[in-house]
């Protein structure tokens, strides 16, 4: 009796989960969305740990042509978005039905959960507000310090290294470059990683970039399936990384004076954490540890990779590219004549317009975030032919459209000239996005132009930059298929040769 119990139980489960999956798999059909067939577990997910996102959005860009297409996280339908005005509407006119976005890092992880970058609404809007401040240009200039020393450790550091006999590994030095900076700026400890080659901070970052099967699954979880995220309590941060950040941010905290200490001028990011504190309590808004912890925390890690591997593909692509190499290092060179003694800062290099192009124009073809990730809060209505349901998680598929001929012709070509201003003007809104749009865009955009700035007028101005005889060209550098973001996985090495004018010695 148990016995036939027992199988008309397992009959009609069998029954219900083949009507539910006609159901899921004709989803998008009957909403005449164009779609890859999904697979019966992962839905589309089978390009996980297999082939980069930004790469898989590109595939499913070319392969439809259409302003957008569905896609199912298992078995959860999710729209893939690649037309500029759908975007306009989800990032900037609509952004308040898209305040979110659909990643999470679940309960079990609290810095994880609690940054700017995770957390949901009402919480992220009160952060947003107050982080605002500490990104400001003036806070900004006062960081300025910090990039300049780094930077000319940098340009020390490639001396060391162009002496040695073994090929430089240019993306571990623009990390070692950028975790100083950034970890200097954001928890206010000496970080020399460019000078040791190691640094407590570099012990973190390089955790952060290490992937391993657990970590491919924590993040391919936090990103598209985060009801996993509590039950196999990944995280977002490596749990070791975030133990030995806290215990750094407690030490340097008590340093400073604890938390009642009155700050007027914040020197670095953590002053202006430490100061946000203060405001929160006296309007009774929390402001506990964690959540300082967790910006702190998102500063470093949201900004030593995506910077660093900015620069790493910038200085590669001007060793290829020498026409435009020499192009900018007549504008540097110009610029340092007519300053003279004093140093290049972020308020002179402004005057380089060119930096910027190149620098947008290396983000054109390898933006680090391809992708925009939001949710749907209510039901929204896509077009006339489809709405979607409130829950539904949207990409912005920014990469494809960086990369489509129609907005910018040759796009494999890497032509700084496009972001001249003249040029720059006629480029079509909202298909170069690569800090993101809205009021959730990269809230460190400013800072990582500022730091890029200065490294590229240093480096350039002393060192030309060579390609190396059999090497890999820039398009054939392989990417991270496990990681989520756009990151080259190859080494990479090039020559820097010293230049030969007067501020050199
Ligand atoms: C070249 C360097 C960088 C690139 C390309 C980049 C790109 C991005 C992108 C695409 C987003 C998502 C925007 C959106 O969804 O609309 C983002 C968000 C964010 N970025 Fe960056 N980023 C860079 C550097 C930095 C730096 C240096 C910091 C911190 C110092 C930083 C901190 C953040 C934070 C906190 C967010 C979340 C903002 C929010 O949700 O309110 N990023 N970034």
């Amino acid at each position: 009796m148990i016995a036939v119990l027992l199988s008309l139980v397992v009959l009609f489960f069998c029954i219900w989960l083949l009507i539910r999956w006609r159901k899921v798999k004709s989803y998008w059909l009957e909403r005449g969305v164009p779609h890859y067939p999904p697979h019966p577990i992962l839905g589309s997910l089978t390009f996980l740990q297999r082939e980069n996102p930004s790469i898989w959005m590109r595939r499913v860009y070319n392969d439809f042509k259409a302003p957008y297409v569905g896609m199912w996280q298992f078995w959860r339908p999710a729209l893939v978005v690649n037309s500029p005005e759908i975007a306009r509407r989800i990032l900037v006119k609509d952004a308040d039905v898209f305040r979110n976005r659909f990643l999470s890092s679940g309960k079990s992880d609290p810095i994880g959960a609690l940054n700017v970058f995770t957390v949901n609404d009402p919480l992220w809007s009160k952060l947003r507000r107050r982080l605002t401040l500490v990104f400001t240009a003036a806070k900004l200039r006062s960081l300025n310090g910090i990039t300049i020393a780094k930077t000319k450790d940098l340009v020390t550091r490639l001396e060391i290294e162009s002496n040695k006999p073994e090929l430089i590994d240019l993306r571990k030095i623009c990390t070692d470059f950028t975790t100083d900076v950034i970890g200097e700026s954001a928890f206010g400890i000496t970080s020399n990683s460019l000078a040791d080659g190691d640094s407590i901070m570099r012990r973190v970052t390089r955790e952060f970039q290490a992937f391993n099967l657990h970590r491919g699954l924590s993040w391919s979880s936090i990103f598209f399936f985060p009801e996993l995220v509590d039950i196999f309590r990944f995280s977002f941060f490596p749990k070791d990384t975030m133990k030995l950040l806290r215990k750094i941010f407690r030490t340097v905290v008590e340093q400073r004076g604890g938390y009642d200490k009155d700050i007027k001028d914040a020197r670095d990011l953590l002053d202006a954490l430490l100061k946000i504190k203060k405001e929160a309590d006296m309007e009774n808004e929390e402001m506990t540890e964690d959540i300082l912890l967790a910006q702190a925390a998102v500063f470093l890690l949201g900004g030593f990779d995506t910077s660093g591997a900015a620069l790493t593909w910038t200085m590669y692509e001007l060793a290829w590219n020498p026409q435009y190499q020499e192009r900018l290092y007549e504008d540097i060179l110009n610029l340092k004549r007519k300053i003279g003694n004093r140093g290049f800062d972020s308020t002179v290099l402004t005057e380089i317009g060119y930096l910027d192009c190149v620098i947008k124009e290396t983000l054109r073809i390898y933006p680090p975030m391809g992708w925009l990730d939001r949710i749907a809060t209510k039901d929204y209505k896509i077009d006339d032919k489809l709405t979607i349901p409130a829950g539904t998680a949207v990409y912005v598929n920014g990469v494809s459209m960086q990369m489509d001929p129609e907005y910018f012709p040759n796009p494999e070509v890497f032509n700084p000239d496009r972001f001249l201003p003249e040029n720059e003007r006629t480029i079509t809104p909202y298909t170069f996005m690569p800090f993101g749009e809205g009021p959730r865009n990269c809230i460190g955009m400013r800072f990582a132009f500022q730091t890029l700035r200065q490294a590229l007028a240093e480096v350039l101005l002393k060192y030309e930059i060579k390609v190396i005889p059999d090497t890999p060209k820039p398009s054939e550098i392989e990417i991270e298929k496990n990681g989520m973001f756009y990151m080259p996985s190859g080494k990479m090495s090039v020559h820097f040769v010293k230049r030969d004018n007067e501020f050199v010695s």
